[in-house]
């Protein structure tokens, strides 16, 4: 443990240079190679230890990662970033995946504790089930920082780095109201992420804050979800309101679900819940999939459909004008964050937080990040000359 701080402290001056400026780095292939595998179903990539890490005993895993799923582009962005700083600080690292399931979830925090690991950053996968495995980590000594899903109903979570989700939807809900066609009446589908996911819940609150006052005076009109209907007149919903509401406009944040939900929705509309409509898509994976029903329904003659994550495919549908816009969230700062904060940590310092999330059994300290709207008109400035992505990934920018 003494070596593994010391290497951490060596560590620390490079990383804070790095945060300084964090640029666009993908994660490099060359220091990248694999670590003995615990379960064929993770995906288990180490870097290799630098000089910073030599000494480290018995060459453990100093910062483990558990990020939700390989399957959403999404989470690749983030695996890219860690493995790209923690390498390049001289951390032995790793990232497992959990691919949709609590208990490999689990498995993989045991793994990582059973190498080692001082800092654990994890992604729930559901936010409640998650508890179990991270007073598991705890329990060994390991300092546990909840990364962009909160860990809900345990006092084991030390930490949480987040983006400033409420703006996400926000700032869906605004796109909405600003790209409305003219006059009242005009159909709104609103769709939701996993109920699992506390930020579900955080996006739809957020979305409702600017939705719910032009569905109140008739200015939109709710096609597609009887309890939404019902809650109207109310600006602020209770959890167990939106629970009831995301549990008829849930995608469980999956393509396929959010597919046949718009496409059974359709079928069921009424001929005016047609026309010009509005749609609230919870991402761009499943924006992407309800903007492709709807583009494919003949009468529906025009539809305004958000998203968020900035994914290549949606920044592409966005570029060409099949998904009207995307949330930019800077996995790079995230990213950066966590890493600062385990700095830290291990340094014996307290880390910078700016804010607190109750997670139900504490108000737990947060590091949040802002996001950025992005359209056809800024998605070069936002995504291409920040450095984020390479223009050659896109056509017609
Ligand atoms: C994340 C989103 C992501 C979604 C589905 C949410 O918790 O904040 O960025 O699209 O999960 O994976």
């Amino acid at each position: 443990m003494k070596k593994k701080l010391l290497s951490l402290i060596l560590a620390a001056a490079m990383v804070t240079t790095m945060l300084v400026g964090c640029g666009g780095k993908e994660a490099d292939e060359t220091a990248s190679n694999s670590a003995p595998v615990a379960d064929e179903v993770v995906e288990d990539d180490a870097a290799p230890a630098p000089a910073a890490d030599e000494g480290d005993a018995a060459g453990g895993i100093q910062v483990g990662i558990v990020l939700p799923t390989k399957d959403e582009p999404r989470w690749l962005q983030d695996q890219a970033q860690f493995e790209s700083i923690l390498g390049d600080a001289g951390f032995t690292n790793q990232v497992l995946f959990s691919q949709g399931s609590s208990a490999t979830e689990k498995t993989n925090v045991e793994t990582l504790v059973s190498q080692g690991i001082d800092v654990l950053i994890i992604c729930a996968q559901d936010g409640a089930a998650a508890a179990a495995a991270v007073e598991a980590a705890k329990a060994e000594g390991v300092t546990v920082i909840a990364y962009d899903r909160l860990i809900t109903g345990t006092d084991a979570v030390d930490y949480y780095v987040t983006f400033d989700s409420f703006s996400v939807g926000a700032a869906q809900g605004q796109y909405l109201v600003d790209n409305a066609p003219a006059g009242s009446g005009i159909p709104l589908y609103l769709y939701a992420g996993a109920a699992t996911d506390n930020n579900a819940f955080i996006f739809f609150e957020g979305a409702w804050s600017v939705l719910q006052p032009k569905i109140a005076d008739g200015t939109f009109v709710i096609a597609n979800s009887s309890e939404a209907v019902g809650l109207q007149d109310k600006a602020e919903l209770t959890r167990d309101e939106e629970a009831a509401i995301i549990g008829q406009i849930t995608t469980d944040w999956d393509f396929n679900v959010a597919k046949s939900k718009a496409e059974a929705h359709l079928t069921a509309a009424s001929a005016d819940m047609k026309g010009d409509v509005l749609v609230l898509g919870p991402n761009d994976g499943t924006a992407r999939s309800i903007a492709d029903v709807f583009a494919t329904d003949k009468d529906v003659s025009s539809y305004v459909v958000t998203g968020q994550d900035a994914e290549i495919a949606s920044v592409q549908y966005v570029i060409d004008g099949k998904q009207s816009m995307t949330v930019f969230k800077d996995t790079r700062t995230l990213a950066a964050d966590s890493v600062a904060m385990a700095v830290s940590i291990l340094n014996g310092e307290t880390p910078a937080t700016d804010t607190t999330y109750n997670n139900e059994a504490k108000d737990v300290p947060a590091k949040q990040t802002n996001i950025v709207v992005v359209t056809k008109d800024n998605v070069k400035a936002a995504l291409i000359d920040s450095g984020y992505y390479d223009a050659s990934e896109f056509t017609g920018l």
